[in-house]
Parts: C-alpha cells; structure tokens; sequence
C-alpha cells in the first residue's frame, strides 16, 4: 500500500564540504532508502539543507577575514552541486537563511512563546571580556564533567556524546582569546525539558521504539535516566535568527532549535514549488517521520526536537531515527580542521563517473552497528572483487554472448531443468530479500544481498557453461541465455537505489523503461511497467525480458582500480598527516625559563674586532682585540676551527661586556662574542646590519 512518508537528512553545517564520513552515516543511507521507496511506489519528500548558522561558520569566518555570509554563500554551492553529482535525490535540497526558514522558525518559537512553553530566566553565563562576548557552545572548550576529555565543546562533548551546557565544563577556555572567562548575566529562553520527560518515557521508552536501533534506544535511554535539565534556546550572538519577541535585542535562536526546524520550511519551500500541500507531510499521523543522521546528533533529533515538535501540538513525531556511529579513515578519526577526509568534490573530480563504487563501498562498509573504518585498500577491493568482478563480469558475459549467438535478441527457451527452476526461484526471493533489509535500515545487508544476486547469476553461468554447450545443444544453451537475462533485468531493478548510475546503463543496454524514457517516446521494444514493486510476479508469470525483445550494445559498467591510484589517494592523505604533524609542533623551550629582569642583566654591545692572532698551541683558539664603543679588550673565542685570524679582522661583531672575565691558556678573556652555526655547522657571527649605520658601543636590548 503507498504509503506517505517525510525523509529527512541532518543539515550538514555550512563550513566545509561534505566527506565521506557524512556520506555513510547519513546521507548515502537515506537515498537508498528514499530512492527505494518511490520505487515501491510511495509518496516520498525527501528533505535536507544546509545548516547556516551556528558558531563554527562565525568562527571560520573570523579565521578568513570574511563575512558569515560569505562562508555559507561559498559552501553552501560546492555542498548542494556535490551532492547533485553524487546522485542524492533530495526532493528539496534549502538553505537555513531562506527567508522562508527565517519565517517559519520565528512563526515557530513565537507560537511556544505565547503557549508559555518557555522559561524566561535570567542566569549568569559565560562571557569573554577581552572579545566583548557571551560565550556559549563552540565558543567554549573544558573538560567534559561526565568523561574527562579536555576538549569537549559548550554544547556537547564528542568523545562521549553528552548534551552540554556551557557552564557545565570543568576549566572552560574562550575558542578566541583563549582567555578563562567570567560570569555576566543575561536573560534567555529555556525549553523545560523535564517537563517533557513524562511524555519522552511513554513516547518512546514505553511505546513502540524498541525498535529502534540499539545504539539509538540505548543513548536515548541514558539520557532519560539521567534527568533532563531545561535548556536554552536562545543565544546572545550576531549570527543566527533574531528572537522574535520584545526584549530580545542582540539574541538569535539557539542553531539546534532552528536547524531541524530547516526539515519543515525545506518541506514548504518545496511544496511551494510544486503546487502541494506541505502541511499532511508533517502533520498527518499517516505520514512516516524518519530522520537520517550521524550518531551525535542523537539527543537533537530523539529528545529536542520531539519535544519542540510536542510543545508546538499540531506535528507529528518521528517513526524512527537511524542514526549511524562513525566513520574512520585509515584508522584515524575523521577530522575536517585536520584536513584527515575524502573530501566529496575531490573523489568526484578523481573518479569521475565513479560514483556508485563510493557508495557501494560505503554501504557494504556502513558503520550501521559500531564505528567502521574506510580504508584505500577496501574500496580497491570492494570494486575489484566486487563490482567489477562479480556485477560487472556476469553482465558482461549475459551481454556480450546474447549478442553473439543472437543478435541481441532474447531467446525462446525450452523445457526448464531443475537448476533452472532453482535458480528462478532463487531469483524471485531477492525483491523481497532487500525491501525487507531495507526497510529495517539494513542498507549494508541489503547491498550484500544485491551482490548475491550477482553471484547467483555468475555461479548459474559457470555451472551451466553455455560457451561450451552451444557447441552441441543450441536449445539448451538458449534456455540458459533466457534464464540469465532474468537475473541481469532483475539487477537492473534492484540495484537502482545502491547503484543509481549503473542501474541506469543497465536498463540502456537490456532497451528496459528508464525514468527520462518514460517521459518521451518508447517504442514497443522496450519493457514497459516492470518495477519492484511486481517484479516477483512478473518472474512468475514468465513475462519479465521477453524473447524475442532485443538488447542493446555492452557499456562497461565498472572498470579495474589500479593500485596507482590507491597510492596517489593514499599519498594525499600522508600529506595532510606530515601537514599537521608540522602546524602541531609546539617548540620547547631548551633551556630553562628566565624573567626580563634576567635578561636585562647582560650588557650586550656592538663592536669590531681590530686584532687578532692565534692562540700558540690551542686548536680552537683566537685571541681577539674588540672595539667596544666604550674601550677596547681582548677576548679569547673558541672560533678558530672556522676562521682564519686574518678573516676576522675588521668584522662588526655584538659582544656580551658584563660578564666576569676570565682566563683561558693564561690570557684573560674580557667578554664573549656571540655566534650561531648555520645548518651545515659552520659558526656565524650574530652581526649588526652591515647596511645600517650601526656604531660600536650601542647597546642591544
Ligand atoms: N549541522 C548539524 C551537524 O552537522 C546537523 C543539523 S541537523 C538538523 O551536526 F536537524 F538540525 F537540521
Ligand atoms: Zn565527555
């Protein structure tokens, strides 16, 4: 039965491009499922946009020298055009600077406003004084209360994924001075989320969200159990959405209360478009809420938001949140400050065409249960092994024989075996196999089960090795022609939400409707009405890629990934590493601390060297007479070993005149000269400027 269903994916935040680790938690999965859906027939709005506000963009921007708005302005395209390139089918990809977002969150917080859904409170907050600044969220690092981890963030601690407030952190530190803090009040809006916590418990800890991914309903749950806390809403800060309400002067809406709001005015601005009502998409309690997102974004999207979306009283809730854990590369944490990522543009400007071997290896790989790691060489593999050498290899060979032994025309076939039977059968469990993983937000079993179906087509040709039995039995080997073209038209169907891109070509070659055919003109050759949805029965019925219809040419699919490639990404990497390694090294001081009053002790001049002979029987050893300024004395230097005494006469020289003389081989020495080593190990005089007119006897300070 169709059904309606409103799919969000986390906004991602407007500061950088989208990366891998974006791709497999959150947005690969969601247009799996997306695109399955309106392939199964149902009505789909599909929603995501960028996250515009929010501190890390003003952050950014001050490190740029550039406006907020130019930072979204410039992301905000290279996100949306990546994403269209990669095949995400959002139905509505919107920005959070949209007036229609601006409207529909102030509408929002005004109607929570007057339902005195808030706490309007007045506490102290921490402020920077040097930067003449609240600071709340990213504005702010310390130490997590709950773990111990020394970076965690105003609003939230990474490493062990609690919801923070600013205050809460141990030691806080301004992100922009670095300066400690101090208290100053201020007034702000406070969601009461204890009030909510009733509903929360019945909602989803009695109700039906068991279902719910472990990872989600665990997280949830400890959250709960801890007690909820109220928490603001708003911000003072110059970035983000003015509070709509008298008083407010200087304040904007907290960026994770408009943010997921974004889902909803992403909806309006597209229902508006496309002349339909927006309001069943959110409001009808037929509809199915699912949000796809990344594991921190946990408590937003199962406790925030719900209880936004309960106070306001006309929403529905989600139906589920399939959050997924993380990502790592190459055994290190993801990091877009650390350049550690595969940037999306890049790998599309490196492997161009390519698109479906990222997902795929996103998806067999997806961190759906536990933190995954992606590495070069699995992506290699997943291709190699894989695509090319199971999908690719079978529909190759279906192709290029139905071609061969008969023009292209699908062949008539005689009475089956049992194999064949067995091998139909097969064939007519798979729809359900993958709607069914699907549905339970199993994409990576779902994509494997894809492959199977590959490597039951592959297996039937190499048992039944028509190569050999056209030789002797034509009926037969027509039957098993009839049988793997089958198997090729049902993955032609049944990869189109893994692997969109192939999908298309493959209903090219087997002259199947696509999409862009269904609009034009479709001559009788091509099959008609074949989807998902009857796939099953039209196996049954022996109706599915007729004989007597005609395939097109073989297109290559998948192509091998040579390992310079793998090493030319794997280099990139080993670059930014060596990058980090460079802009982390913090000098050390070598030798121990001293004040200015220690340094201010020494008397240090500039002078020139006037003599000078070497010292009798000592290596490394001249005995100087330096001009001053205020006199002239002997100085004993342990340079011979790179100077000639000739080579230093007339030398401008700085000279340390204070210290305590002493005797060296007899000779008194009255002073130091000051010398460095170039890189090879040579000394160098530290010298005045030789172009400025530098006298003896300045002093240097
Ligand atoms: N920008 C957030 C992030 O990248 C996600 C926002 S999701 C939304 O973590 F619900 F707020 F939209
Ligand atoms: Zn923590």
């Amino acid at each position: 039965m169709s059904k309606r269903y409103t799919i969000t994916a986390a906004l991602p935040y407007t500061n950088g491009p989208i990366h891998i680790g974006h791709l497999a938690g959150v947005y690969v999965p969601a247009d799996i499922y997306a695109r399955y859906l309106r392939l199964t027939g149902n009505d789909v709005a599909f929603m995501c946009g960028s996250d515009e506000h929010g501190v890390p963009i003003t952050i950014k921007a001050k490190k740029e020298g550039v406006t907020p708005q130019d930072i979204v302005d410039k992301y905000h395209a290279i996100i949306k055009k990546s994403f269209e390139d990669f095949g995400i089918t959002f139905d509505n990809y919107s920005r959070t600077s949209a007036k229609i977002h601006h409207d529909t969150a102030q509408e929002f917080f005004k109607t929570l406003y007057n339902k005195g859904e808030f706490i309007e409170e007045v506490t102290e907050q921490l402020y920077d004084e040097e930067a003449n600044q609240f600071l709340a969220d990213r504005f702010v690092t310390g130490t997590c209360p709950k773990c111990g981890n020394e970076e965690a963030y105003g609003d939230q601690c990474e490493n062990c994924g609690t919801s923070l407030n600013a205050t809460d952190l141990i030691i806080p530190k301004s992100a922009i001075t670095g300066n400690t803090p101090t208290l100053k009040q201020t007034k702000h809006w406070f969601l009461p989320l204890d009030k909510h916590e009733d509903f929360l418990k019945e909602w989803i800890l009695k109700g039906h969200k068991k279902d719910w991914k472990p990872n989600v309903y665990g997280q949830v749950k400890s959250w709960i159990d801890d007690g909820l806390r109220p928490r603001a809403v708003t911000r003072d800060l110059d970035w983000g959405i003015p509070v709509p309400v008298e008083g407010a002067d200087g304040k904007v809406l907290y960026v994770w209360f408009d943010a997921p709001i974004g889902y909803i005015s992403a909806t309006k601005e597209w229902a508006e478009r496309e002349g339909k009502d927006w309001e069943p998409y959110w409001k009808d309690e037929n509809t199915k809420l699912v949000h796809f997102i990344g594991k921190d974004n946990i408590v937003f999207h199962c406790i925030i938001f719900p209880s936004m979306l309960k106070a306001e009283g006309s929403y529905i809730l989600p139906d589920n949140v399939p959050a997924n854990e993380f990502l790592n590369l190459e055994g290190n944490k993801l990091s877009t400050s650390k350049n550690w990522a595969v940037w999306l543009p890049d790998y599309l400007e490196d492997f161009p065409g390519q698109q479906d071997v990222l997902r795929y290896a996103l998806t067999a790989n997806a961190p759906e249960t536990k933190d995954n790691d992606f590495t070069w060489k699995d992506f290699q593999a997943r291709n190699n092994n894989e695509l090319v050498a199971i999908f690719g290899n079978f529909i190759n060979r279906v192709v290029v024989l139905t071609r061969k032994y008969y023009e292209g025309v699908v062949p008539e076939p005689s009475k089956l075996r049992d194999i064949d039977e067995k091998t139909l059968a097969a064939l007519r469990a798979y729809p359900e196999v993958i709607s069914s993983s699907i549905e339970r937000y199993r994409f990576r079993e779902a994509s494997q089960e894809l492959m199977n179906l590959a490597r039951l087509g592959n297996k039937y040709l190499a048992d039944e090795e028509p190569w050999k039995v056209i030789k002797e039995d034509e009926a037969r080997t027509k039957t098993i022609m009839y049988i793997a073209l089958q198997i090729a038209g049902a993955l032609a169907i049944l990869s189109e939400p893994f692997l969109p891109f192939t999908s298309k070509k493959l209903k090219e070659i087997l002259a199947m409707e696509t999409p862009e055919m269904a609009g034009g003109y479709i001559s009788d050759r091509f099959i008609k009405g074949v989807s998902w949805k009857n796939l099953k029965d039209r196996i049954s019925l022996d109706n599915f890629i007729k004989p007597g219809h005609c395939i097109e040419e073989p297109q290559l699919l998948f192509t091998k990934i040579e390992d310079k490639d793998i090493q030319a990404q794997l280099d990139k990497l080993e670059t930014s590493k060596k990058a980090n390694e460079a802009a982390n090294k913090v000098a050390e001081p070598q030798k121990e601390e001293i004040t200015f009053d220690d340094f201010t002790k020494l008397d240090l001049r500039v002078g020139t060297i006037i003599e000078a002979e070497k010292m009798p029987k000592a290596k490394k050893l001249l005995v100087l007479k330096v001009d001053t300024g205020i006199d002239t004395r002997t100085i004993v230097s342990g340079i011979a070993e790179s100077f000639t005494a000739e080579e230093v006469i007339g030398k401008r020289v700085t000279v340390l005149v204070n210290l305590a003389p002493r005797k060296l081989r007899g000779v008194e020495s009255e002073g130091m000269i000051l010398m460095t080593e170039s890189p090879e190990g040579k000394l160098v005089f530290v010298n005045p400027d030789a172009n400025q007119d530098v006298a003896n006897g300045l002093q240097i300070s």
